[in-house]
């Protein structure tokens, strides 16, 4: 245990809805060494009882209420469609820090929906939180979830709403780099190189890459791409080919059709 989760032993974390992003921040948070009581709502079965099987200050129960009065941070993860019926059912004290995973409902309704809750936050966290890396959008940001979360992802405090929608946004193309690294590697065996050699060349390429991507300021990104290069190269000629295309422009034009959904309420 660091010293920056020593500060919440005794801070008790409660999950309604242990879905594919709970089960990661879960696994994260503990093996980053968070060792608080964490209490977690039976659905879904099978992952709850997995993690509570896993680890040792994991305990499953089957009443979101007794998870509310059983925690101080209670962390709300199910689908967006759900979330309001899952809210209205349950009681809160304004001792109580309401954590929102959910997309598309804004800290105002979360307000409603909640009191007498003394305090309401929403973040992001990623699948790749569960490996200990990866950004972890909080609004507003809060010094003691930054501390929490300090060793299993880069907290980033996000003060205004609909700037947050911009980060849920952008996770919206997840997906679409899985896709991207999946169609290198395909290619690649398609011309003869065998699978394995093939899939971990490719995403160990962009791991690599994305690497010196988060180690580069922000000023300079926009010039990584030039900068790697050759005047008549092969990136050239592929950046060029890719530019006239106009192939650039569509992730963004994504981007603003997901960040309306989110600011319509999904
Ligand atoms: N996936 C991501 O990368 C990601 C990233 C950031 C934020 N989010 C947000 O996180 C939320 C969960 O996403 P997810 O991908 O983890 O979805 P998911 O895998 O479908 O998880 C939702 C979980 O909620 C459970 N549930 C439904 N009704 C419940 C109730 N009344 N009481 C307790 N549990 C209940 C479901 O159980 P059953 O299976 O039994 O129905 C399911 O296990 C969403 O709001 C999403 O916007 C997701």
């Amino acid at each position: 245990m660091t010293d920056n989760q020593d500060q919440f032993r005794n801070r008790r974390l409660g999950f309604i809805g242990v879905g594919a992003i709970a089960e990661a921040t879960i696994v994260g948070l503990i093996q980053s060494g968070c060792n608080s009581p964490v209490r977690l709502s039976r659905r879904n079965e099978q992952r709850s009882q997995a993690l509570a099987e896993r680890f040792a200050n994991v305990t499953v129960d089957s009443e979101n209420q007794s998870i509310v009065d059983h925690s101080d941070w209670i962390f709300i993860a199910v689908l967006p469609q759900q979330a309001r019926a899952v809210l209205r059912t349950i009681q809160f004290r304004p001792e109580h820090r309401l954590i929102s995973l959910v997309a598309g409902i804004e800290i105002a309704e979360l307000q409603t929906l909640a009191a007498p809750v003394g305090a309401i936050h929403r973040m992001i966290p990623l699948p790749p939180i569960e490996r200990g890396v990866g950004p972890l959008p909080v609004c507003p940001p809060c010094s003691d979830l930054g501390a929490l979360f300090a060793n299993c992802a880069n907290v980033i405090g996000i003060e205004n709403e609909s700037l947050f929608s911009v980060f849920s946004a952008a996770s919206g193309l997840m997906a679409t780099h899985h896709l991207f690294v999946w169609k290198v590697a395909e290619w690649m065996s398609a011309q003869g190189v065998n699978r394995e050699d093939a899939t971990a060349y490719a995403s160990h390429m962009f791991a690599a890459l994305a690497e010196i991507e988060c180690h580069t300021p922000a000023d300079e990104l926009a010039g990584l791409a030039d900068a790697c290069t050759t005047a008549g190269g092969l990136n050239e000629q592929a950046l060029q080919e890719l530019r006239e295309l106009g192939w650039f422009e569509e992730p963004q034009t994504r981007l603003t059709r997901l960040f309306n959904r989110l600011e319509n309420g999904l």
